[in-house]
């Protein structure tokens, strides 16, 4: 599927970090469909992952930079507008992470520290990334920004743990800042509310297994996953979307909207 539906448009992709991860697959997809990129992200994931692989397949800058360091993302603006010589008209948001869940502490016994970390790197950076962008004016017109988020912001999903909290206030962070970003620069903000996926953040969660089983059983069209995530966020950066902002999209198979379904009563 090419139909050069990103050709001219420049951007920003966070989040790559190995052929798993959700902003991988969006890389590729964006590459196919005529996007340039930028890729970044942590100066370890660089070290550790294949991101560099990434970007020699799909002619991109590898920046690194921290998505909570307010001057590393300066420096990631101000070094991705020299590339493209001018602005840019997207941005993926593709960041998850929580100490606590590492550390296997559970809900009701929170370490506050790996807290703070969890809301900062997980959701405040979406709010850094945009008050960077909107202050340089680094966007284009008609421009769209992306973050990924799960139902956990809604509902209750045991041992998704501080995380949800964390999907909650970036799905805020989306309309708020959609509404000024909107108004001000005719930029668009939208979430992605994603099926689990089988990547390294995912994996992180307790019971995953369990949790991607359960929603495919589910969802009547099952789970979507990080190709189907990549090619609906192809289309929210493409100019067919271009009146969509302020929106939590649901890209689950219709997890979102079920009850009970035959499938789980047959099992
Ligand atoms: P992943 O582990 O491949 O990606 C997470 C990325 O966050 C990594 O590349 C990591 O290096 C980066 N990161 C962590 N701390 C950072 C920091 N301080 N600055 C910059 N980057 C940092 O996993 P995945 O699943 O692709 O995650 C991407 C997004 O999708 C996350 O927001 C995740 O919560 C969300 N999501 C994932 C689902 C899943 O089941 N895998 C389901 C729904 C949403």
């Amino acid at each position: 599927m090419k139909n050069g539906i990103l050709k001219g448009k420049k951007g920003i992709i966070f989040g790559a970090l190995d052929e798993n991860s959700i902003a991988w697959k969006t890389a590729e997809r964006v590459f196919e469909e005529g996007g340039e990129f930028v890729l970044t992200n942590v100066a370890t994931a660089a070290r550790f992952g294949k991101v560099k692989e990434l970007a020699e397949k799909t002619n991109a800058t590898f920046i690194p930079a921290d998505a909570t360091n307010m001057q590393d993302l300066e420096n990631l603006f101000a070094e991705t507008l020299k590339i493209f010589n001018g602005k840019i008209d997207f941005v993926l948001h593709s960041i998850g992470m929580s100490l606590n869940i590492r550390k296997g502490l559970q809900y009701q016994e929170l370490n506050y520290n790996y807290y703070m970390k969890t809301l900062d790197i997980s959701a405040i950076s979406f709010h850094k990334i945009m008050q960077t962008a909107y202050k340089m004016d680094a966007m284009n017109e008609w421009g769209s920004i992306v973050a990924l988020t799960y139902i956990a912001a809604q509902r209750i999903f045991d041992g998704y743990n501080d995380m949800a909290d964390a999907k909650a206030l970036l799905e805020s962070i989306a309309r708020s800042f959609g509404y000024i970003f909107s108004r001000d620069k005719k930029v668009r903000v939208n979430t992605v509310s994603q099926s689990p996926v089988q990547t390294t953040a995912g994996k992180g969660i307790k019971q995953f297994g369990s949790l991607f089983d359960y929603a495919e059983k589910i969802s009547p069209l099952g789970n979507a996953d990080g190709y189907d995530a990549a090619n609906l966020i192809v289309m929210l950066f493409s100019d067919y979307t271009k009146k969509i902002t302020m929106q939590n999209i649901y890209n689950d198979g219709g997890f979102s909207s079920m009850g009970v379904s035959k499938n789980f009563f047959e099992d």
